[in-house]
């Protein structure tokens, strides 16, 4: 096969997902495609061969049991490099061992790292920006202003006032500049090796100063650490910085799951007054309206099954893609020689070989509402379906993955999401919805709604 026939290949797939990401379809494309042709299907352009799953065994395969046998810095690597050179989302094999290893103990005794009263600090900014009276707000804006405020303040050890009125300069330059990163980096995922028809000077000067930004905190958190906070703590080797930089700087890129989440919750609330009602009664009456104390967040039930649905049918991660490093198969899926090849359900239990350098991507948005599991009517937003049913232990449940590599973050963010989830609802009972239509897909680093989360609260 000559290299210009592959190269055109992969151009054709370039195009179409680039077509796709442009025209808000990509999910709504891979999900027709999966009721068509069964929940692991191939496609082929010219010699390019893509496999896209939403099954669940074949998902688990990928992220656990066949775990070395894809990696994911092929495909990241190039995008993220600019921004965190040796951040985690760059690494495969040892170097993200030892990269696993140190945010480990950053996000273990999460009692010491979160402290709820600075939560609820930041809960007051945010009931700063809502409307009185049930007025309109993008909940989606502000929310995601929220948790920037919030994680900014912990990687950084300083809020970068995402939400407040005193933001300096150097901050509102900070947050424009990641953005554009963040939506260059999403942007250019989809566009294959088209990307490199578009300049990339603007890029890595954004890439740069908001590396800047970072580095000087990290280095004034560490040596103030070092020096007991007065005066200098003197020579913290650069390499030390770097790392410490490149670590601060994948937290903030994994920063706008949280606000998914939160706009899920809301946007799904503001549908269902039943489910506001009870949220509210469940939280009053078990802890009342004083913020939540450490010891009482882990007995919020109906708050926990809230925030699982919304994370089943909004998953701030809806499409993933692993490349294989080695020959392999997938476990279920492939097409019998001797049956009808229009008829392919992943119930027939025949492997399919996956080639060193392919690429399989898996829809977690998808496998959220394909799966039987979950049981009847998938695509309602139902917590009480929590109620019979477990999410560590549903191979078909992974808003943070599963295995090795799921989210380290997971824990940390239940909290805080369980923390504000519950403040609001103490404060407003009832979501008013003012969105016109349906969600409609925008992915960018996370998933959000391209008209914004239109609601109310009072
Ligand atoms: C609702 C909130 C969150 C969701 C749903 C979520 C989901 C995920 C998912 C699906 C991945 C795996 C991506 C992949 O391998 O392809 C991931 C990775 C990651 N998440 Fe989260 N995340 C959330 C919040 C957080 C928070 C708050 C932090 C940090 C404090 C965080 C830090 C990370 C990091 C560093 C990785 C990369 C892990 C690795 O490559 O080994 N996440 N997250």
């Amino acid at each position: 096969m000559s290299p210009l026939y592959s190269a055109c290949g992969i151009i054709l797939l370039a195009l179409t997902l680039s077509h796709h990401f442009r025209n808000h379809t990509s999910l709504a494309h891979t999900h027709t495609l999966f009721l068509t042709y069964g929940l692991t299907y191939q496609t082929s352009l010219l010699t390019h061969r893509l496999t896209f799953t939403s099954c669940a065994l074949n998902t688990k395969h990928i992220l656990c049991t066949a775990f070395t046998d894809f990696d994911s810095s092929p495909l990241r690597k190039p995008l993220f490099t600019p921004i965190t050179p040796h951040g985690i989302f760059t690494l495969d094999g040892l170097a993200w061992k030892r990269s696993r290893e140190q945010l480990r103990a950053r996000l273990s005794n999460l009692r010491r790292t979160i402290d709820l009263s600075l939560c609820e600090e930041h809960f007051r900014a945010f009931l700063k920006h809502v409307p009185p009276d049930g007025g309109v707000f993008d909940a989606q804006r502000v929310v995601f202003a929220l948790s920037l405020d919030l994680q900014t303040r912990f990687s950084l050890g300083e809020s970068v006032d995402a939400l407040g009125e005193m933001q300096s300069e150097e901050q509102r330059r900070f947050l424009g500049d990641l953005a554009r990163v963040k939506e260059r980096i999403v942007r250019d995922g989809f566009r294959g090796p088209l990307r490199h028809f578009e300049g990339k000077g603007a890029f890595w000067r954004a890439c740069a100063r908001v590396r800047g930004f970072v580095v000087e905190r990290v280095r004034r958190d560490i040596e103030g650490r070092r020096s007991g906070g007065v005066g200098d703590g003197v020579g913290v080797p650069e390499e030390e910085i770097n790392q410490s930089a490149d670590q601060a700087l994948s937290i903030l890129l994994a920063n706008d799951s949280m606000s998914t989440t939160l706009s899920g919750i809301l946007y799904c609330l503001a549908k269902d007054e039943r489910v506001v009602t009870k949220l509210r009664d469940s939280i009053v009456d078990s802890i009342g309206l004083e913020p939540p104390t450490w010891a009482q967040l882990g007995g919020l039930q109906y708050v926990r099954w809230v925030i699982q649905e919304a994370m089943r049918l909004y998953p701030p991660v809806v499409l993933n893609a692993r490349v294989a490093n080695k020959m392999t198969t997938l476990p279920t899926g492939g097409i019998s020689s001797t049956k009808n090849n229009t008829n392919t359900t992943d119930s027939q239990n025949i492997p399919i070989l996956i080639h060193p350098n392919e690429i399989v991507v898996f829809s977690t948005w998808s496998l959220h509402r394909l799966d039987p599991s979950f049981g009847p009517d998938p695509e309602s937003f139902y917590p009480e379906r929590w109620e019979t049913r477990n999410p560590e232990s549903m191979p078909g449940y992974i808003p943070f993955n599963k295995g090795p590599r799921s989210c380290p973050g997971q824990h940390y963010a239940t909290i805080i999401l369980t923390y504000l989830v519950t403040r609001m609802f103490q404060t407003f009972s009832t979501v008013t919805d003012y969105n016109a239509g349906p969600w409609r897909e925008r992915i960018s680093m996370t998933f959000e709604n391209a008209d914004g989360v239109l609601v109310g609260l009072s």
